[in-house]
């Protein structure tokens, strides 16, 4: 999704914000732009179709400023092209927009009506139009009255040569965060681009518009009420951004994962009443056993972890629930109960589905709890309590780490509400101790990447594959074939492999490998007899379980069954991982794909 970076201070805010958009690559993007108001107080622009890289390296040494804004464009309306590049421009003022304008082609029409011409077949052009036929004497007053007009979603940073040293940002839909310096500010959509800058950050809310110079901001409202806001902290280190010597951030963070997942348990673990303790929860025991049913809602593959968590729920707490996409439920006009309790997961936490599905919830009176990986997130503000994933920030488009992260947090919630219901103390035990063994056992998967490697070398020739699992590893295959298809373009369906006999059995042939999620539970033999099913009809079968069954097995340690759906996932990352390799695919930026979905 789109990017943006704004700086404002004695420094050449170039090299800032060319440094910023190169930390924003990772959200996916097809052009990037800067503008800045050189010291003589001109407007100097520079947008292209392309990489950051070239972009900076076409800037002649006369290109500096002290304010500016930089941008990476993820085309929404109109082809990746310099002309729809942002910023967009008109007069002295230059703009860098993120979300969607909705009533873009009747603002267009009326602009182009009163004799404007447009550069751009883009929706974010207008918006420096209106801003620049303000009469406003104060730039956020002139960008106030621009915004009253537009339906949709933004993120913007503005300048306007009138106005030097001025920056107004804005968010409604889209993030924006303020950044804090010594005499010098930032802003930017993702605090990926301001950490190597400062640590204190200022998260805006929707409907939220802040006035930033080189010593200070101020914050308001869009109908021009002041808001105060307090800066917070971001704990994640400057390195974690780098590859530190991987060739993708993908195995980086699967490798990644022994350490997120001690992080999700560290000092959550009670081994007196073995239970977990969940800081965020905001829920006292009393509530805690009102509770009749829990829905989980998010996206992709976060909700593939939702429904993992799910099923922990309902085994271990025996409270009924169920997980959906967030981006079907918010547009069905649920029904909203007041003894359940919903939770939204999220890793970016701004996943505009998954925001407003929360949104939506909240409005009826719905309560709900974020699973979130981005501290500070919209969708982490937005809830009414919740638990952090602590997995450090997810850089590649495919999940991996949060994934993981967000299936252990629910087994820490599961043990929760089962030790307040009727999970006995040997069972809490019995499941903390396994929460507490998956380190070292992923560290033993892990070990196995090569033969994974391989393996997958082999299935990359394929031009579809089957994932097939029942009742805990029916999320697993779900993810599976996401992971497969998002980073290898490989053709990817995923089946109960209970439903295969009512229809894709018909599928099976030589040309259609089938990976079957075999754990060893109580579930095995109904497995087994499905898998002599796709072989009677010489489907190739890859079985990833407790069972060495040759080399079309990828063995995990054995943990607590309840506990499966976390380890069995890490082999078929590994598998796509290294399927888009042997294909050589840009394995962290997926075709057609950005990292974080900040659209309707
Ligand atoms: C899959 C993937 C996506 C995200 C989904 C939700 O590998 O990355 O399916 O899981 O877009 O994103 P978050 O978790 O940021 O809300």
């Amino acid at each position: 999704m789109c990017g943006i970076v704004a700086y404002t201070g004695p420094g050449d805010a170039v090299p800032i914000l060319t440094e910023g958009l190169a930390r924003l690559e990772y959200r996916g993007y097809d052009s990037a732009g800067l503008a800045v108001v050189g010291r003589s107080g001109d407007l100097r622009v520079r947008k292209a179709a392309g990489r950051v890289a070239a972009l900076a390296a076409s800037l002649p040494a006369r290109f500096k400023g002290g304010t500016g804004i930089g941008h990476t464009r993820w085309a929404t309306h109109g082809e990746p092209s310099d002309d729809n590049a942002h910023p967009h421009v008109a007069g002295t003022v230059a703009v860098v927009h993120n979300g969607i304008i909705e009533n873009a082609d009747e603002l267009r029409a009326k602009l182009q009506a009163d004799g404007v011409v447009l550069a751009s077949e883009t929706d974010s052009e207008v918006l420096p139009h209106l801003i620049a036929r303000s009469a406003a004497a104060e730039l956020e007053d002139a960008v106030r009255e621009a915004l009253s007009q537009i339906v949709g979603t933004y993120g913007i940073a503005v300048v306007d040569t009138r106005h030097p040293g001025v920056l107004v940002v804005a968010r409604n839909g889209s993030p924006v965060v303020l950044g804090i310096g010594e005499k010098e500010m930032y802003a930017a959509s993702d605090v990926a681009a301001l950490v190597r800058y400062t640590r204190q950050v200022v998260h805006l809310d929707d409907g939220e518009l802040a006035t930033i110079r080189p010593d200070g901001f101020r914050t308001s409202t869009l109908d021009a009420r002041a808001t105060r806001k307090e800066p917070s902290v971001i704990e994640t280190e400057d390195a974690a951004y780098d590859a530190e010597g991987y060739t993708h951030f993908m195995r980086k963070e699967i490798h990644e994962q022994p350490a997120a997942v001690e992080r999700a348990l560290r000092g959550r673990l009670d081994g007196r009443f073995h239970t977990a303790h969940l800081g965020g929860l905001e829920l006292d025991p009393r509530e805690a056993r009102a509770i009749r049913r829990i829905k989980i809602l998010g996206c992709g593959s976060a909700y593939y972890a939702g429904q993992v968590g799910a099923q922990l729920i309902e085994e271990l707490a025996r409270i009924p629930a169920d997980a959906e996409p967030a981006s079907e439920f918010r547009y069905r006009n649920p029904v909203v109960e007041a003894d359940t309790l919903y939770i939204a997961v999220s890793q970016s936490g701004e996943t505009y589905d998954t925001l407003a599905a929360v949104q939506e919830l909240r409005r009826k009176g719905g309560r709900v709890l974020g699973v979130v990986n981005a501290v500070g997130s919209a969708i982490a503000r937005e809830c009414d309590g919740g638990i952090y994933l602590h997995a450090g920030p997810e850089i590649a488009v495919a999940s991996t780490k949060a994934y993981t992260s967000t299936a252990v947090v629910f087994a820490l919630l599961a043990l929760h509400l089962g030790r307040i219901h009727d999970l006995s103390p040997a069972d809490g035990r019995r499941i903390a101790e396994g929460l507490r063994a998956l380190p070292g056992q992923i560290e033993e998967i892990l070990r196995q990447e090569d033969r994974i490697a391989a393996l997958a070398a082999d299935l990359a020739k394929y031009r579809s594959m089957l994932f097939v699992g029942r009742v805990r590893g029916w999320p697993v295959a779900r993810e599976g074939a996401q992971k497969l298809k998002e980073v290898s373009y490989i053709h990817a369906e995923a089946y109960p492999a209970s439903e295969l006999k009512h229809g894709p059995l018909a599928l099976i042939s030589p040309d259609l490998p089938a990976v079957a999620i075999v754990p060893d539970d109580e579930l095995l033999d109904k497995n087994r007899s499905t898998l002599g099913e796709i072989r009677a009809r010489h489907g190739r079968v890859i079985t990833i379980g407790h069972t060495d069954a040759g080399e079309d097995s990828v063995v995990v340690p054995k943990n607590e069954p309840e506990l499966d759906a976390i380890l069995l996932p890490i082999p078929l990352q590994l598998l796509a991982y290294h399927a888009a390799v042997a294909l050589d695919h840009d394995v962290d930026k997926p075709r057609n794909l950005a990292k974080s979905v900040t659209v309707d």
